[in-house]
C-alpha cells in the first residue's frame, strides 16, 4: 500500500489520478475529510505537524510518496518548515516499517543551497541516513508556475519577468513528475538513486512569452531584468532581504544556463517521453483559453 502524501499539490494530484488508473493499492494524506472526498480515492486525514495523525496514516503502508510546500517565502528566519514536515512523515514511516520512500526534491539540491535547494538537501540527507530505501525526485522549474498570470512573475504591463541573460531552461510539466514517481513507487528500479527530471526541451523566457501571448489571448512580452532588479522588485513585494536576493539569484542561474540540459530520466523510467511546454499547455486548456479559438 502506498501512502501519497502532497495529493492535492501540483505533482500529488497527478500521482493520485495515475495510480488510480494503474489499479495500484494507494491511499492519499489529506489534510480534511472535504479534500479527500474531493479527490475520490481512500484517504486517510493528517497533518504534517501532527506526528500522531502521520502515523495513524501509515498503518498498512510500505511504500510513501514525500512531497510538501516549497520554500515559505514569509518565514525568512531559522529553518524552513519543509524540512520539519518531512522529517516528521520520514519518523512516521520508519517507526511505522515502511521500507520505500519516493521524496519531490529539486535539481541541485545542497545543504546550504539557495531557497528550497537548501531545505530539501537536509532533507535528502536525513533520508538517507534514515535506513530507508529512497529515491529523489529533482526536478528543475515546474511548467505550472506559467498556468495563470498570478503564478509567474511580471512587470506592471503585465509582461513576463525573466533573467537578463535568457538562457533556456528545461521546464518539466508535473504530470511527468507523477508519472515518473508511479513507475517507481509500483515498481523494482531506481532505490537510493536521484533522478534529475526535465521536459523534453529547454524553452526561453522571451519564448515562452510569446507561447502566454498564444495561450492567453492577450499581448505578453518578455522583460528580461538583472538579479538586482528582481531582488528589489521581489523586496518591494514584501519579502525579507534574504529571501528576495536567493530567489533573485535562482533567476540569474536561470539565466546563465544552470538548469538548461534535458535529461532522459523520465523517459528511461516511464517509457513514454516528457510532455513539451506546447503540449503542456493543449493539457490545460482552461488556463490557455485561447489555443482552442486560435485552432477553430
Ligand atoms: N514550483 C517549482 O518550480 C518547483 C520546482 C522544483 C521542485 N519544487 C518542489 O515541489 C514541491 C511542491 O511544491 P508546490 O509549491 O508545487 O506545492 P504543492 O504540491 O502544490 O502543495 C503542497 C501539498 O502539501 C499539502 N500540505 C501543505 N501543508 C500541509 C500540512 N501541514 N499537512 C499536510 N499536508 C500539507 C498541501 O495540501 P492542502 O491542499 O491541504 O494545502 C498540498 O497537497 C516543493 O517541495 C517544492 O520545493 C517546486
Amino acid at each position: 500500500m502506498i501512502l501519497v502524501t502532497g495529493a492535492t499539490g501540483s505533482t500529488g494530484k497527478h500521482l493520485v489520478s495515475q495510480l488510480q488508473a494503474r489499479g495500484a493499492a494507494f491511499k492519499a494524506l489529506v489534510r480534511d475529510k472535504a479534500k479527500g472526498e474531493a479527490l475520490g480515492v481512500d484517504f486517510a486525514i493528517g497533518d504534517f505537524d501532527d506526528p500522531a495523525s502521520l502515523s495513524a496514516a501509515m498503518e498498512g503502508v510500505d511504500r510513501v510518496f514525500l512531497a510538501s510546500p516549497g520554500a515559505q517565502t514569509e518565514a525568512p528566519d531559522g529553518e524552513q518548515p519543509m524540512i520539519r514536515w518531512e522529517r516528521n512523515v520520514i519518523d512516521a514511516a520508519k517507526a511505522a516499517g515502511v521500507r520505500y520512500v519516493v521524496k519531490l526534491s529539486v535539481w541541485n539540491a545542497r545543504i546550504g543551497g539557495r531557497m528550497s535547494e537548501g531545505a530539501h538537501g537536509v532533507v535528502e540527507a536525513y533520508l538517507k541516513d534514515s535506513g530507508l530505501a529512497w529515491s529523489m525526485l529533482q526536478p528543475g522549474g515546474f511548467m505550472q508556475n506559467f498556468l495563470s498570470p498570478a503564478s509567474s512573475l511580471a512587470d506592471e504591463d503585465g509582461n513576463l519577468i525573466g533573467p537578463e541573460a535568457d538562457a533556456p531552461v528545461a521546464f518539466i510539466d508535473c504530470h511527468d513528475i507523477a508519472a515518473a514517481a508511479a513507475a517507481l513507487l509500483t515498481g523494482d528500479a531506481g532505490r537510493n538513486e536521484s533522478f534529475v527530471l526535465t521536459g523534453p526541451e529547454s524553452v526561453r523566457y522571451s519564448e515562452i512569452a510569446a507561447k502566454l501571448t498564444a495561450g492567453w489571448g492577450r499581448p505578453v512580452g518578455f522583460s528580461g531584468q538583472s538579479e538586482r532588479a528582481i531582488a528589489d522588485r521581489l523586496r518591494g513585494y514584501g519579502l525579507a532581504p534574504q529571501q528576495a536576493d536567493e530567489m533573485a539569484s535562482l533567476y540569474a542561474s536561470l539565466g546563465e544556463g544552470m538548469f538548461s540540459e534535458v535529461s532522459d530520466a523520465v523517459e528511461r523510467l516511464t517509457g513514454a517521453a516528457p510532455r513539451s511546454f506546447d503540449a503542456f499547455m493543449a493539457a490545460n486548456p482552461d488556463a490557455f483559453p485561447a489555443l482552442a479559438t486560435a485552432g477553430r
